[in-house]
């Protein structure tokens, strides 16, 4: 039998911008007219960014976000990113905007950076899980942007996978999942970053991150200075999403030295490296080059390929843990949590 991503090729080759799927006829096309029609009527669109692909909705409308937590299967508890056009827009839903906060904007966005600032009562607090603060941030993709400009609200968008899964990095990845469950999915191509943002927390005296992510850690010590990293401190609930199991395959991943791992596991398994190649194996390397950017592009792709194969276990090895890389590393661990 075919897998469910093939299936889905045939589908698209056949009718390149309809999906007929279970119970909701999906459109994937880069219409911004039906995006804002559907998103005014408080319905879900899923967006790109250059992180993930986002599964969207009004973020000021209650009513129109739980559908955003029915439809990923997520937990109340676990807040969402507020996406806005400009750092003007972020006056609409935070109170204050603190002097580090407003120099990571300048010069950070576009960017895969999402900040937490005290929150604006306007926003509704299912978008916040009742915290008193929100995540802001505004996406790096050249039609998102112009969605944003045209909608007189900013967008609620986790990323537009069920939830603990693998984030989606391309509009077929979001189809796959949630084709049945949206009615519109935003075709901006393949996720250029391909790690989510990283959050960084400006609500209080110290700058705190909290998910290591698409900007490193290091660009931001140049702006602001030095900050404190909380990024693994899984069961906060300052930062509810960093539960120990996410971004998972639905097989077991394990993560540390292959040749140790393959004398563990034995043949019946497909590996993910970073550079080096393993002939006699199921084999994705995450960049020849070693180029970190490269791997972080590659990796939610490369997890979903070995995912749909036949083996067993996935096989991985942890990159350099500096810049992008420690975004890759994290990603990697709680993929091996279960
Ligand atoms: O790159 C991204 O950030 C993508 C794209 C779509 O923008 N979005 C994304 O959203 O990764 P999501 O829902 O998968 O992860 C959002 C995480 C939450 O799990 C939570 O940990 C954190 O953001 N978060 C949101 N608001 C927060 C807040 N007020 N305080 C602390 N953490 C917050
Ligand atoms: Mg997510």
């Amino acid at each position: 039998m075919p897998a469910m991503h093939q299936v889905l090729q045939g589908l698209l080759e056949i009718r390149p911008h309809t999906l007929h799927l279970c119970t909701m006829e999906t459109h994937i096309a880069t219409d911004l007219v039906e995006a804002l029609a559907l998103l005014k009527a408080g319905k879900l669109v899923a967006i790109p960014t250059e992180t993930v692909y986002g599964l969207a909705a009004n973020a000021l409308d209650a009513d129109a976000v739980i559908h955003i937590f029915e439809t990923k299967n997520r937990p109340h508890f676990d807040p969402l990113i507020v996406h806005v056009a400009d750092a003007n827009q972020v006056k609409e839903v935070a109170t204050h905007i603190s002097d580090d906060a407003y120099r990571l904007m300048e010069v950070l966005w576009p960017g895969p950076l999402t900040i937490v600032l005290p929150k604006h009562e306007r926003v509704p607090h299912i978008v916040t899980s009742g915290l008193d603060t929100v995540g802001v941030r505004m996406p790096n993709h050249t039609l998102t942007l112009e969605l944003l400009r045209a909608l007189p609200f900013p967008l609620a968008a986790p990323s537009a996978n069920p939830f603990g899964y693998i984030s989606p990095t391309s509009a077929l990845h979001v189809a796959e999942q949630l084709g049945d469950r949206i009615p519109f999915i935003l075709d901006g191509g393949e996720c250029t970053i391909g790690v989510e943002s990283t959050i960084i927390d400006c609500s209080q005296e110290t700058p705190t991150i909290l998910r290591l992510g698409g900007t490193a850690v290091e660009t931001i010590e140049e702006i602001i200075g030095p900050v404190k990293v909380n990024a693994i401190s899984t069961s906060s609930p300052q930062a509810p999403g960093m539960l120990h199991s996410h971004y998972a395959p639905r097989k077991p991943l394990r993560v540390g030295n292959i040749h140790d791992l393959l004398h563990d596991y034995g043949s019946d398994v497909s590996i993910l490296s970073f550079k080096d190649s393993f002939h006699n194996f199921r084999n994705i390397r995450l960049s020849e080059t070693g180029d970190l950017h490269e791997a972080a592009r590659n990796l939610f792709a490369a997890m979903r390929k070995l995912d749909a194969d036949s083996h067993g276990v996935i096989l991985a090895e942890f990159v350099p843990d500096y810049g992008l890389g420690r975004a890759i590393n994290d990603r990697l661990k709680r993929a091996s949590t279960r």
